[in-house]
């Protein structure tokens, strides 16, 4: 499938991983971040551009010159720096959202997609958590979420973009970005390997929607190039798996023995993780473009520890 794919947010974690899954014949792969480097290795071939999203004229640029037929908006401060940095958060997930909507319009990009986030609902959350449920988030990174859902509606309605999009639950990834409150069963199997030891910040019980990386980075570009006749919507769940953290831990323990892994719960971390379902309907998914998982917890925690291996 020949063309060219610019990636914002391009040196992180998802970013990286996406690149190795996208690559082929006649696609061209454009990196754009702020950051000196990329955190993982990146697909052979791959144009590397540094650049601030909160600059309206980094944007135009990068677009004006690289011609992309479909952008992956993937660049973001996630939620603990929102809530450090405020006004930050919303230059660079809000404003710099809106600066890749219009470059994207004013240069003929085809789609845009961009990974939205479980952060965008807020709380309290029922449990199966419906597709359409009202989206009232209570922090900044989940308001800017919802401020780019509606901004790619938008666009999509009075522009033609093709917008798509993909509420994505918590994410198990080697490179998972430390700042992420949801990085903990993420970090039990990189900490519990590489360190020895890790410590739960929440409680064994705590259970919340998780889906493999591997899994969630196929569903981004099965979603990508799905045909547009068969979407129903522009904007998807996706599930996975309901993971306790207990259970995550009895998976690193059983495969990584020496692992020393402890629970000592911050009641504000615990509560806010608590307050996400354990369960999403992802029913448009699975109907419209055949959304199905295929990591279950020990294969996941097979892959892990095969990659994490010294
Ligand atoms: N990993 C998850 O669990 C998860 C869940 C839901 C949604 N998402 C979304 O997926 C996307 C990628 O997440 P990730 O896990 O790879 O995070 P990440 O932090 O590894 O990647 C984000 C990238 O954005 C870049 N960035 C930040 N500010 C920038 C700026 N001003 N200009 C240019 N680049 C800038 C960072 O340098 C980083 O490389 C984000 O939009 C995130 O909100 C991730």
């Amino acid at each position: 499938m020949s063309a060219t794919y610019l990636i914002t947010g391009g040196a992180g974690n998802l970013a990286c991983q996406l690149t190795h899954l996208l690559a082929g014949p006649g696609v061209r792969l454009v990196l754009f971040d702020r950051a000196d480097r990329p955190v993982a290795d990146t697909a052979a071939g791959c144009i590397y551009v540094q650049g601030d999203l909160s600059q309206p004229a980094d944007i135009q640029r990068i677009v004006a010159e690289q011609r992309p037929q479909i952008v992956l908006h993937l660049g973001s401060l996630l939620s603990g720096s929102c809530e450090a940095d405020r006004q930050r958060a919303w230059q660079v997930n809000a404003d710099g959202g809106f600066h890749v909507f219009e470059a994207a319009v004013a240069h003929g990009v085809r789609t845009l997609f961009f990974p939205s986030s479980l952060a965008a609902y807020g709380s309290p959350l029922p449990d199966p958590l419906p597709e359409d449920f009202p989206q009232w988030p209570t922090g900044l990174y989940g308001v800017t979420k919802v401020a780019c859902e509606r901004l790619g509606i938008y666009y999509h309605a009075k522009h033609g973009l093709d917008f798509r999009c993909l509420r994505l639950p918590a994410v198990i990834s080697r490179f998972a970005p430390r700042g992420a409150a949801s990085a903990y069963s993420s970090l039990a199997f990189v900490d519990g390997v590489q360190q020895g030891s890790y410590i739960f910040k929440v409680n064994p019980g705590t259970r919340v929607s998780t889906v493999y990386v591997k899994d969630a980075l196929r569903a981004m570009v099965e979603l990508v190039r799905a045909p547009a006749d068969r979407l129903t919507r522009r904007v998807y769940n996706i599930h996975a798996l309901a993971l306790s953290a207990g259970e995550v831990a009895e998976a690193v323990r059983q495969r990584w023995p020496n692992a020393d892994l402890r629970f000592e719960p911050d009641p504000q971390v615990a509560a806010l993780i608590e307050s996400w379902p354990a369960r999403i309907v992802d029913d448009s998914a699975r109907r419209d473009w055949h959304w199905q998982p295929s990591y279950d917890l020990p294969k996941l925690a097979d892959d892990m520890i095969q990659e994490l291996r010294p």
